[in-house]
């Protein structure tokens, strides 16, 4: 079984997206997915209520408000988490983990804010959970914009003060597919290929590192 922790403190930087669409990836799959919310605005069980019935079924857990059983069987557990967590419920979602990700906006305010949390999780990883991977999503990246050309830069300062840098995985771009997908309970995967390539192909970096570390 992996779990899989979206974890940013930051407001709106595309947890609830991460994890919507890697439970609806998986669940395509024909894996057993638990897509486990701890945010109590709850936004990835009502992307779980727009889902039709007749598509690959997720499993659910209002984890602010019932306790969190994982079914047998479960292949991916996803878990999305609520903005401004820190401290002491952060390190409880940490230790539940065994791959972290981090999506970030690229824009000066929020990579700050990134850096210093990012710090702090990985403080915590030391403590509770040296095991568990952890790596960055650049997200809602405008193609051809100066957010985009700086993207480099932006990550090059990601680096934790011993000055090492964490794996960046990929860019997912800004796209209408996304919100679509949000508005209806998919995932960009449950779209025709032929709209959803970009997106496909940056995906593919992602899925291609969970792999790796899930060997290592
Ligand atoms: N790559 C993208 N392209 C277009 N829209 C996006 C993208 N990623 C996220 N969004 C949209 O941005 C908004 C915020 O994203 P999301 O809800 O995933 O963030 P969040 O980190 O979960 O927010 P919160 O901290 O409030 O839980 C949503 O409306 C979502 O559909
Ligand atoms: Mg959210």
């Amino acid at each position: 079984m992996r779990s899989i922790l979206v974890v940013n403190s930051k407001g709106g930087c595309g947890k609830t997206t991460l994890a919507t669409n890697l439970a609806g990836y998986y669940a395509v799959r024909g894996k057993n997915v638990a897509l486990v919310d701890f945010d109590p605005q709850e936004s990835s069980m009502d992307w779980l209520d727009a889902r039709g019935g007749d598509r690959a079924p997720i499993t659910g857990i209002a984890a602010s408000r019932e306790p969190v059983r994982i079914p047998k069987n479960t292949d991916y557990v996803i878990m999305d988490s609520p903005a401004a967590l820190h401290g002491r419920p952060l390190a409880d979602l940490v230790r539940r983990a065994d791959t972290i990700l981090m999506p970030i906006l690229p824009s000066p305010i929020d990579v700050r804010a990134a850096k210093t949390f990012l710090t702090e999780v990985n403080k915590l990883r030391k403590v509770v959970n040296a095991d568990v991977k952890f790596a960055t999503v650049a997200n809602r990246v405008r193609e051809n914009t100066l957010a985009a050309q700086d993207l480099n830069e932006y990550l090059d300062a990601l680096q934790l003060p011993s000055g090492k840098k964490l794996p960046f995985l990929a860019g997912l771009r800004a796209s209408q597919n996304y919100i679509r997908a949000a508005e209806k309970g998919l995932s960009i995967f449950e779209f025709a290929p032929v709209k959803t390539l970009p997106d496909r192909d940056q995906w593919a970096r992602i899925f291609r590192w969970i792999n790796k570390v899930g060997k290592t």
